[in-house]
Parts: C-alpha cells; structure tokens; sequence
C-alpha cells in the first residue's frame, strides 16, 4: 500500500499556518474579547460608557463612545495600569479603535456599542456572551463531574449568574414570542383582549415583561421559587406601574395549583425545565398541576433547548443546546424533539406540536 506522503497530499489541503490562523489564533481572539466583555461588564466601564453615551447624546442610537483611560479610571475609582491594560487588550481584540479626535482617546468600534453596550438595542448579544464568560469560573467543578465517582457538581451559582442566566432565557423567550404568534394569530388575538398568561417559574421577570408590554390588555400571574428572583420581578411590576394587571407570588408550580381557583389561557414555561428538579415523577406532577390551571381550550407554550444525540446530524448552530448538556449530563435525562414528546405522551396533555423556525423552536401544548 502506498505511503501518503506530504507532496501527495492535495493542493487545495490546508496547511498547518492556514489552520493555525483558522481556529487558534481566531479563536484566542475569541477567548480574549469574551473576557475583556466580562471583566469591562463586571468592573462597570461598559454601564459607565453607556451612561455617558445617554447624558451625551440623549437618543439609543450611538455610533460610538469616546473616552479616555484617565477618565474610565477616575470616574470609576480603577486602577490606572488595569484599565490601560484592560483598554489595550480590548483595542487588539477589536472592541475599541483609537479616537484621532483627540488626544490619547478611544472609543468603542463599530456596532459595538450596540451589540455589547446598549442594553435597550435589539441586537444586544451581552447576556449571552456574559453567560460564558461566567462558566469559565465553573470549569472546576465540570472537572470534577468528570471523574468516576467524583463529586456531582452542584452548580450553585452566585446571584450574579442567575441575573445573567435569566437575562439571557428571557431573549430565548422573545424568540418563542415570535415563533407563537406568528403560528397562533387567533389565539394571540384572544389574547390581547383580556387572555390571562402564567408565567411558571418566571424568574427575575424578564421575559414576562416582554409579553406584558406586547399583551397590554392581558393579565398575568408569575410565580417562581427563587426569593431573589420574586424581589425582581415586583420591583420590575411597580416600576411599570402594572400591580393592577400582574401578580407575583414566591411559589413553587404545584404549591401554586393546589392554593388558586384560577384557569389560565396561556401557560409560559419558558428555560425552566433544565433548572427543574429531575425526578421523573416530580416531573410529573408538575405537569399534572400545569394541566390542571389551564383552561379546557388553553395552551401550555414550552421553551427549552432540545439536545440531539451527539452523532445526529447538527441542522442549526447548536452552541446553546450543547452546552446545556454539562448542566445536565448529571441526570443524563436532558431531552430531544422524541424523548420530549414522549415525556408529554405520559402526562395528562392529549396533542403536541414542535414548530421549529430558524434555529429556535417552541413545544404547543394542548388539554
Ligand atoms: C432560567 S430561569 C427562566 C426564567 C424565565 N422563565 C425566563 O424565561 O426569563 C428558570 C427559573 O425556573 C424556576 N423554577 C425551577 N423549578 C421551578 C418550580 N418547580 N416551580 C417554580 N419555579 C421553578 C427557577 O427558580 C428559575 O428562576
């Protein structure tokens, strides 16, 4: 049999510098930028730059933020050497340019202070990339759950964590908003004119503030076990001036079922499964309770990554789902579109439909 030997290779075959720029040194960058995002997050010289981007500018549409390293560290008490090396960092990995305007200044690159600083804009991706920015700091427990035997990690996350977690299922919730009505136009309709929306395990409110802006005239109720989370979303109901339509209760789904009379049009169980206790016939009964507070004609929308088996085919950018499997690789249970639906087919639920758009894709959940 004959040797293949490096001249016999193809010429269009990559070399070892082409690949080297492909995925390492593409990939440092990569790695590099998430950090100086996290860290410039964390240390408030991006909700500082935001702040001075809005007393300047007065209007969400900025092009950019000037300012210098003196400035960043004066207003913000930071050591001076941080910040320039912060700064410096950030200006190789294409966050910021140097400003010719004026002297020794900065300012944030393109589109970058909509995509990573302005919070309000659409195509702000932060939550996301502040999300894995933060698993970095959990590695060691991954690591851990590696070992047979070993220590199941428990994955207690600090409060700042769970804010962005929530802040970033709440885009996910956004998404499925999108994909629901655009399928349901009837339902939504019924909806807008006084429908009544639970939001189960609703977290810090987030996304139950996107639906009560779009379903001005609906009522909700949220509940969720998580006491930070519930201080959150009163606070975020009152500054909306929304007590008369929103409810928020510190209550877990089957606690809530039993103690209310209430039957709901709309059920949002949005990114809550994966952070559900696992037991089956918990599971279970939650979705007996879930059942139970919808009205006959109602629907349960579900809102989940659903993780293909690793040799499957990938159809979408599955980054997400994917890495949703180390949360849950612990109770090796996470679902797919046909363990889903299999799970339902052992609940009180009669018709299910997976609507998949895009790369995002919601569960419809019917009595
Ligand atoms: C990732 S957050 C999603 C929050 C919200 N649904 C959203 O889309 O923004 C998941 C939430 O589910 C809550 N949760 C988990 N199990 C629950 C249960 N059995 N009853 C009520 N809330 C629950 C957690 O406390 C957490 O706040």
């Amino acid at each position: 049999m004959k040797e293949i030997s490096g001249t016999d290779q193809n010429k269009n075959e990559i070399s070892m510098k082409d690949q080297m720029k492909k995925f390492l040194i593409k990939s440092l960058y990569g790695f590099l930028t998430v950090l100086m995002f996290g860290l410039g997050r964390r240390v408030g010289i991006l909700d500082y730059l935001q702040e001075k981007a809005k007393s300047e500018y007065n209007t969400d549409k900025v092009s950019s933020v000037t300012f210098t390293i003196e400035e960043v560290s004066e207003k913000l008490n930071l050591e001076r050497n941080y910040v320039d090396a912060w700064t410096h960092t950030a200006l190789e990995c294409g966050l910021l340019e140097i400003d010719d305007s004026c002297e020794r200044c900065l300012r944030t690159a393109p589109y970058v202070y909509d995509l990573l600083i302005n919070r309000n804009q659409p195509a702000y991706v932060g939550d996301p990339l502040g999300a894995f920015y933060y698993l970095a700091s959990y590695q060691d427990l991954i690591l851990d759950a590696f070992k047979k035997d070993g220590n199941v990690p428990n994955f207690e996350f600090t409060d700042e964590v769970i804010h962005d977690i929530n802040r970033m299922s709440a885009r996910f919730g956004t998404l499925i908003e999108r994909i629901f009505s655009t399928n349901f136009k009837n339902f939504c309709e019924k909806l807008h004119n006084q429908g009544t929306i639970l939001a189960a395990g609703c977290g810090y409110g987030y996304n139950l503030q996107v639906w009560a802006k779009k379903y001005d005239k609906a009522r909700f109720v949220g509940i969720d076990i998580d006491p930070t989370a519930i201080s959150h979303a009163k606070n975020m109901v009152e500054q909306n001036k929304w007590k008369d339509r929103i409810e928020i209760f510190q209550s877990q789904i089957n606690e809530y079922a039993k103690k209310t009379e209430k039957k709901f049009d709309l059920i949002l169980l949005n990114q809550v499964l994966h952070e559900m206790d696992h037991d089956i016939n918990y599971r279970l009964s939650v979705f007996n309770s879930l059942c139970s507070l919808l009205k006959n004609d109602g629907i349960l929308l579900v809102g989940e990554s659903m993780i293909p088996e690793t040799f499957a085919p990938s159809q979408k950018l599955l980054l997400f789902d994917v890495l949703h499997k180390f949360l849950e690789a612990r109770f090796a249970n996470f679902y797919n579109e046909k363990t889903f639906r299999e799970f339902i087919d052992s609940t009180p639920f009669t018709r299910t439909e997976f609507i998949k758009e895009g790369g995002n894709s919601i569960w419809v959940i019917r009595k």
